[in-house]
């Protein structure tokens, strides 16, 4: 690893665990200064703490738009700017119609859409004060196409897709990019600890789930200048899941 976001000051959604832990270790890898964000404190500081001087924790419930204004700012005031935000935070459920319930949809939604639509308006000024910026949102191959029982689930990361194409088009001209990610399955916790990593050629034409280091190069990719004609685009990154029918 190198200097590819050397300058960079981003903040992470969702860092504590899982993929959002690997791209924070890239990023500052590569240069850059971050502030994970998460309600999982204790994982959060502990990552913070090990990955040194050019990383701090902040407590972010990506739900509230007060816990936003204070990560942003604890952003600014410990790295001077903010000029990279990754939607990464998000959970999983699933059950059928007629058993999943109204509560479970709106938890869904207020995490996984609501949430980054609340990190851009937060972060919003702040980004275009440090422009050339951009954001990633992390929506998922079910961002892509439906997964049976999934309904909430899906449409919080159709929604997510949808997001990120209207911010796009109205931050452009004042120099924040935004795109999405789509990963298709990947070993994380939040496939539980006892996820097989096999999968048949049915379901995904590389045969297996994919590990966070195959995902977060295409985070680092974003984030970076590298792709400075990339907007309003998404990034599919799932062994082929969504590509059709083997
Ligand atoms: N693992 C997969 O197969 C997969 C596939 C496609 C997309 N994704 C997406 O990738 C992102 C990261 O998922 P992961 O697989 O690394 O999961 P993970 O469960 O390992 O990590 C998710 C993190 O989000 C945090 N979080 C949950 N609710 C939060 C809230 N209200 N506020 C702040 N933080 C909160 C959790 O504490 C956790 O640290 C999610 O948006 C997920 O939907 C995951």
């Amino acid at each position: 690893m190198g200097g590819r976001l050397a300058g960079r000051v981003a903040l992470i959604s969702g860092a504590a665990s899982g993929m959002g832990a690997s791209h924070a270790r890239a990023f500052v890898a590569e240069g850059a200064a971050v502030m994970l964000a998460d309600i999982a404190d204790a994982a959060g500081e502990q990552l913070a703490a090990e990955l040194g001087a050019r990383a701090g924790f902040v407590h972010l419930d990506v739900t509230s738009g007060a816990d936003w204004d204070a990560a942003v700012a604890a952003t600014v005031a410990r790295f001077g700017k903010l000029d990279v935000l990754v939607n990464n935070a998000g959970i999983l459920d699933a059950g059928p119609l007629g058993t999943y319930t109204e509560k479970q949809w709106q938890n869904m939604l207020a995490i996984n859409l609501t949430g980054p639509f609340l990190g851009l308006t937060a972060a919003r000024d702040a980004l275009v004060a440090a422009r050339p910026a951009a954001v990633i949102n992390i929506s998922s191959a079910a961002g892509i196409q439906g997964v049976p029982g999934a309904h909430g689930y899906t449409a919080s990361k159709f929604g997510l897709r949808g997001l990120t194409k209207s911010a796009a088009l109205e931050l452009a001209p004042l120099g924040v990019r935004v795109n999405s990610v789509h990963p298709g399955g990947v070993l994380t916790p939040m496939l539980g600890a006892d996820a097989d990593a096999t999968l048949d050629r049915g379901e995904n034409p590389l045969a297996r789930l994919g590990l966070p280091a195959e995902i977060t190069p295409m985070v680092v990719f974003l984030a970076s200048e590298e792709s400075s004609y990339c907007n309003g685009a998404e990034f599919v990154v799932d062994g082929g899941m969504t590509a059709g029918r083997g």
